[in-house]
């Protein structure tokens, strides 16, 4: 048996995560740390609470003592660090939080790991990093230079050079994930697609930042969550790996296949002002981890935007509780 120190993981991909690891690796725990945050949501995780696989336990990762504990306690074998501020509107309002999360709290994980010898630390980063293209640049690969352009996308940044100095000077074994955007179940619907569905089925417009030409690189987030499993067991020490699946789609052709599938018009589309800094596109040239682990993702972008689409339909208390804040309550309701 092996466990494993999730953080993040009741947040949309690391709750995704957790269900997934629950579900198909029956010799694995899931120490599972997470503030609840906005972002948190122990709905997430439901039917999975009482997994004896599963502890879920409510905290900081930035908190040291806690930490060590956890990893004394539960003789942890690695850490796969999920835990962020992750949405980029917010850090343009409000950066400081970004600073503290998600990098002071990554070198909290990392410190302690060091501290207590733990065998392998993945840090989940993002594409971000890497900047904006231009329509006709090359997609990011591993050694594509890293540009930030967002508060959020420069924390994520400092938190792998963090990662890369750790293994560097003290022999730390590392690995980086970098992913595009992802969408599926339990996705905060601050995010682009739970936000389009939301408001579609609410008959509210959709807000279009700018000219809605801005490209992104969609890959559902079941598919991300194997990509991160193989590279935590398979990944060479050290190394960076980018993941996506070749979707690449403006955000106007996307919000168009939304109304589409949710048999809206046009109509509901709103164009407002651009979020500032922009970023105009994200590619991801997914070579490295298809080529050298074998990684592919299970579903096209059409499978994967129905099955999304059909899910938000077919959850809508989810949805409700989040858009109402009642899903706040439910640490309350099951232990206090
Ligand atoms: P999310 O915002 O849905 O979830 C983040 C989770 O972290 C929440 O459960 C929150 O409560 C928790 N958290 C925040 N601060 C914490 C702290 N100090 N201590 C403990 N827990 C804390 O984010 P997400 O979309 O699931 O993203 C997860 C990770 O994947 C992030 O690191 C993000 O940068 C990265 N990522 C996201 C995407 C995407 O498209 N969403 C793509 C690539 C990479
Ligand atoms: O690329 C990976 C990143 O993808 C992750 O690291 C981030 O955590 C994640 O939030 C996501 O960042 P984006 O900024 O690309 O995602 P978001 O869903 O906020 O926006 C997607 C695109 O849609 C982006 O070009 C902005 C645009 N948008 C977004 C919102 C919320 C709109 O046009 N209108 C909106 O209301």
């Amino acid at each position: 048996m092996k466990t494993i120190l999730v953080t993040g993981g009741a947040g949309f991909i690391g709750a995704n995560f957790v269900r997934m690891i629950l579900s198909e690796r029956k010799n694995i725990k899931v120490v599972n740390l997470d503030a609840l945050t906005y972002a948190g949501n122990l709905e997430n995780l439901s039917g999975f609470m009482e997994n004896k696989n599963h502890d879920f336990v409510h905290g900081d990762i930035r908190s040291h003592e806690l930490v060590e504990k956890l990893l004394k306690e539960h003789k942890i074998d690695g850490i796969i660090n999920f835990a962020a501020e992750s949405h980029v509107d917010r850090s343009i309002s409000s950066p400081g939080i970004f600073i503290d999360t998600n990098i002071s709290g990554a070198l909290n994980l990392l410190q302690c790991a060091k501290e207590l010898g733990v065998k392998r630390f993945l840090q989940v980063s993002t594409d971000e990093v890497y900047g904006s293209l231009s329509p006709d640049e090359d997609k990011f690969s591993e050694e594509t230079s890293m540009k930030p352009n967002s508060p959020y996308s420069a924390s994520k940044a400092a938190a792998d050079h963090l990662v890369r100095a750790f293994q560097h000077t003290y022999h730390i074994d590392t690995v980086i994930t970098r992913c595009s955007n992802n969408y599926g179940p339990y996705q905060f619907p601050e995010k682009m697609i739970p936000l389009c569905i939301n408001n579609i089925r609410n008959g509210k417009q959709i807000p279009v930042y700018g000219d809605g030409m801005q490209i992104r690189d969609w890959l559902y987030v079941y598919d991300h969550c194997t990509a991160i499993m193989q590279v935590f067991e398979k990944g060479e020490s050290g190394e960076v790996y980018n993941i996506g699946g070749n979707n690449e789609k403006t955000n106007l052709a996307l919000v168009k296949t939304l109304l589409k599938l949710l048999g809206k018009d046009e109509s509901l589309i709103k164009f407002i002002k651009d979020r500032p800094g922009h970023d105009r596109r994200y590619a991801i040239d997914n070579s490295k981890i298809t080529n050298s682990l074998g990684w592919k993702p299970s579903v096209t972008f059409e499978q994967g935007i129905a099955r999304t689409v059909d899910w938000y339909l077919k959850n809508k208390a989810w949805l409700d509780h989040v858009t109402s804040g009642e899903y706040q309550k439910y640490y309350e309701k099951m232990y206090k």
